[in-house]
């Protein structure tokens, strides 16, 4: 995972390797001025728009707006992970990738005694649902809800026996440390001296990772009317939940070759399914789907399933699933949604009409695009063209967030049918779109009544330029070309006030700077790879390629002039908007902006 890279050896990495040499070796580069440029090999073209700044570090097609650093270069050329492209960077540098820093390592020496301590509760657990002294509800619940002693043993399920302190008093018989337990999530204190222990009266359901260590547990109730029906250990150094799936380890274990995944809601889901004789399905924690889950899924199968009740909250679940797969759906990846009947989940259902039903309903599960669509069409007029405009606008946030490659081509094409348009077309008309919104002059100030055409940026040095830009746009673009520029700034906070669009992406990348002085293009251009403001940082960051040799330090101190002037102006409509207008602060304002207008 990304994380675990140092972000400072990425950034050395960056620094010392050399774009146009590594996409020279898979694309052959022709010089142009003072970039290179080749056809683009992330879409079909004749004439080449695919252009590669060696200065800038980074690469930008004027066709399909495809771009980053050298690194993401490698993840979408070659179709490899992130940690694959660093490290095969790394090696054309003979520089050996740290796996993790020593803060991680501290955690891991943390973490090791806490395996063992999980272990030890794990067993005792266990043993307690076979006790013949305990109490006899829990093992004839798991029985009536037809679980086999065989799949009991396989998952490990166990049984914490009701009172305050059978555990504590076991740990403390084979000398674990309270606090370690603690540590551990399954006691807790009400004071220094008094401990307890965390799941009571509870069926134990451990959750291991992917070497098949515990590293929690979900503790079901036995008695029906108990609260909360499920109660989870809490994170700890070593059970992170948005990066665990039930089950996993127990999938890998009774398969020979992981092929697919199908994620379900619950624990007992998991079990009955393996018992069904369906052995690939995992289980989220009582959380949403995560981006981290739909990565870790698609580190062990091409293919995975959701599985989702056919209710309100269903739909939405899934809706979320979707967006957190669209990013990471690279060409040969399988994303596929099972609805289930209402009230059912895969429990009950694969009891009530058996295995080969149940497989079969995983056989007609629905494509991610016909999903897709689905959703997107709800309550639109597909046979109006306002109908179809508004589909094509749905569509596009969605289909770039799609890795550019087969998969993302079939979305258009889909788009293209359903619209009846040319799908170059819309490819066109949506890049218009987006461009339109994005420097759009008309929308602000917000709290002006007439728009005022002063708040264009009228600097000499680039009104020479055919590019229209707004004053917001122009910084950030100018900040991407040169970094240093945002010591000019001095005074971030009071910008804050402004309204503008993109202005909240201009300050973050100023205070960004701010904080590491030394930070290239391409580092910026990586800091929102991948996020919405990307596609923008990327597009502004291209204008490179049209508009040089500009005096970016007298341009952007002007811009930026020109934004203080704007703030003062904000202040003062906003101050003769309120109800009772103070004289004193009005005309502050007034003799700030006399004065500022006199400097220029
Ligand atoms: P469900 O309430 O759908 O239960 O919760 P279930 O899995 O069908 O369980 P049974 O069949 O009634 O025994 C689904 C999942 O949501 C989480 C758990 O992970 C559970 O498996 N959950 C549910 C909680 O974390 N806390 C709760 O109180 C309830
Ligand atoms: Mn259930």
């Amino acid at each position: 995972m990304a994380s675990l890279i140092p972000k400072e050896f990425i950034d050395d990495l960056l620094a010392r390797s050399s774009i146009e040499q590594i996409i020279d070796s898979a694309i052959h580069l022709k010089r142009s001025g003072k970039n290179l440029t080749a056809c683009c090999p992330f879409h079909d073209e004749k004439t080449p728009s695919f252009t590669v700044s060696a200065e800038k570090q980074f690469y930008y097609c004027f066709g399909c707006g495809a771009h980053g650093n050298v690194i993401s270069f490698l993840v979408n050329f070659y179709k490899i992970s992130f940690v694959d492209a660093v490290q095969r960077l790394a090696s054309t540098l003979g520089l050996t990738v740290p796996q993790e820093n020593q803060q991680d390592s501290a955690q891991r020496q943390q973490s090791a005694p806490l395996y063992g301590v999980m272990e030890q509760a794990q067993a005792f657990f266990h043993t307690q649902l076979s006790h013949p002294t305990t109490n006899s509800a829990a093992l004839n619940y798991l029985v009536k809800r037809g679980l086999t002693a065989d799949i009991i043993r396989q998952f490990g399920v166990g049984y914490a026996p009701p009172g305050w302190n059978n555990l504590v008093d076991h740990f403390q018989s084979t000398h674990v440390p309270a606090k370690l337990a603690e540590q551990a999530g399954l006691i807790t204190h009400k004071d220094d001296q008094h401990h307890y222990d965390r799941f009571r009266d509870r069926i134990m359901f451990p959750i291991r990772d992917q070497r098949g260590r515990v590293i929690a547990f979900g503790g079901r109730v036995v008695q029906p009317d108990a609260k909360p029906k499920y109660l989870n250990s809490p994170e700890t150094p070593i059970f992170k939940k948005n990066q665990t799936l039930y089950g996993l380890f127990e999938a890998q274990q009774n398969t020979s070759s992981l092929q697919r995944l199908l994620i379900v809601e619950g624990y007992l889901d998991v079990i009955a399914l393996t018992q069904a004789g369906i052995p690939y399905s995992v289980a989220t924690l009582g959380t949403s789907i995560s981006h981290t889950h739909v990565e870790l899924l698609f580190r062990h199968v091409n293919q995975i399933i959701f599985c989702f009740d056919g209710d309100e909250a269903g739909s939405k679940a899934a809706f979320r699933a979707l967006e957190a797969s669209l990013p990471i759906m690279q060409d040969g990846r399988q994303v596929q949604f099972l609805w289930l009947p209402e009230g059912e989940d895969p429990d009950s259902l694969v009891r009530k009409e058996g295995t080969a039903a149940f497989q079969q309903r995983i056989e007609r599960a629905a494509n991610m695009a016909d999903y897709l669509f689905e959703h997107l069409c709800e309550s639109i007029p597909l046979n109006t063209l306002e109908g179809k405009a508004k589909l094509a606008q749905r569509a596009k946030p969605l289909i770039a967030q799609i890795p550019k490659g087969v998969f993302q081509q079939l979305i258009w094409q889909q788009l293209a049918n359903i619209t009846q348009l040319d799908i170059a077309q819309l490819q066109n008309a949506m890049t218009n779109i987006s461009h339109n919104s994005n420097t759009s002059t008309e929308s602000y100030p917000r709290t002006s009544q007439q728009p005022t055409k002063k708040h264009s940026f009228r600097s000499p040095l680039l009104s020479s330029h055919k590019t229209t830009l707004n004053l917001v746009d122009s910084m950030i673009r100018m900040l991407l070309q040169e970094p240093k520029l945002a010591h000019q700034v001095t005074h971030v906070t009071e910008l804050h006030a402004i309204q503008l669009p993109n202005i909240s992406l201009l300050l973050e990348l100023i205070e960004l700077i701010h904080q590491n002085p030394e930070l290239s293009t391409a580092y910026l251009l990586g800091h929102w790879h991948n996020t919405q403001q990307g596609e923008q940082i990327a597009r502004l960051a291209a204008q490179e390629f049209i508009l040089q040799g500009t005096d970016q330090t007298i341009a952007f101190g002007d811009a930026l002039h020109r934004l203080k002037e704007i703030q003062v102006q904000q202040q003062l409509e906003a101050e003769l908007q309120s109800t009772q207008p103070d004289p004193i602060k009005v005309k502050q304002l007034l003799t700030q902006q006399i004065s500022m207008q006199t400097q220029t």
